[in-house]
């Protein structure tokens, strides 16, 4: 997704939160606390790669880590800012596109969290995002990383979870989410479509105030082809050793999910 459409993205998002307060720091916490287990040592550096609207960043601080915030979204690093004084923390949110980052902060973190690297599509442009995660970690360090699963390592994995959520989805169209008061009503309307290994989703975000009427339309690109199969081959080829995956339970929500670390060699 481009730079435009994150800002937008947030910019919605920080109005469908305003009306709808779900307390999205707490069932993110899990894979935070996860982490934390496997570095529980003082002073490990960490920066969180897609900060989003701060709230791994804030779960980050909280349990611990000395964590720096990177997103290439300015509305992002804004919401993040936000986030971090609502919850009195102070750390440096910098503006740092993954390509990038071996020159920002060459060998500084000893832990890079990105939930949002499978999310590229072309593999040339994530093998130089790769490239940027592998520079700006200290030897030894690791980047932390989600979707690829090992328990299932076959060629095809992340077609076969294509097909399961593509199952799901129902009607083409659906009511994401939507709000009504007397001065403004608000629609959220996605719009799915399917490639061979990724899955389009066209957001039109409606929002009426008595004649006014503004609409803002983006396109989510949910991509499958980064499973534990192709991605362990891409993360190797790039420089990245010791690749392993563990196994977490999400309890606010009731799932597993797999939570990866590739190393830089020492
Ligand atoms: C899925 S969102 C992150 C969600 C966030 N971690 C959360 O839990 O709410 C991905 C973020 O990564 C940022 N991003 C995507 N590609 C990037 C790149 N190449 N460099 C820097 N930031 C990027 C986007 O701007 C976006 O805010």
């Amino acid at each position: 997704m481009r730079v435009e459409d994150w800002d937008r993205y947030w910019r919605l998002e920080d109005l469908r939160r305003s009306f709808d307060p779900l307390d999205f720091r707490r069932w993110k916490r899990d894979s935070q606390r996860a982490l934390r287990e496997l570095h529980p040592r003082d002073g490990v550096r960490l920066l969180d790669a897609t900060a989003g609207m701060g709230d791994h960043t804030v779960n980050l601080a909280e349990e611990g880590f000395v964590v720096e915030a990177c997103d290439a979204s300015p509305v992002a690093r804004e919401l993040t800012e936000r986030a971090l004084r609502e919850a009195g923390l102070e750390l440096p949110v910098i503006d740092a596109c993954w390509e990038a980052l071996g020159e920002v902060r060459p060998a500084a973190f000893d832990l890079i969290f990105n939930d949002a690297l499978h999310w590229t599509y072309e593999r040339d442009a994530l093998a130089a995002q790769l490239r940027g995660h592998l520079a700006a970690l200290r030897p030894g360090g690791a980047l932390v990383f989600f979707f690829a699963d090992a328990r299932e390592p076959d060629e095809g994995a992340g077609l076969r979870l294509l097909e399961w959520d593509w199952s799901q989805l129902g009607e083409p169209e659906r009511v994401e989410w939507s709000h009504a008061s007397s001065e403004l009503s608000i629609t959220l309307r996605v719009h799915a479509t399917r490639g061979h290994d990724f899955l389009d989703e066209r957001h039109r975000f409606e929002e009426r105030r008595g004649d006014d009427v503004r609409v803002t339309e983006l396109t989510m690109r949910r991509v499958y082809r980064w499973d534990w199969f192709a991605l362990s081959r891409l993360l190797a080829e790039v420089g990245f050793v010791d690749l392993r995956s563990e196994v977490f339970e999400n309890r606010a929500k009731g799932y597993t999910f797999a939570m990866n670390h590739a190393f830089r060699p020492r």
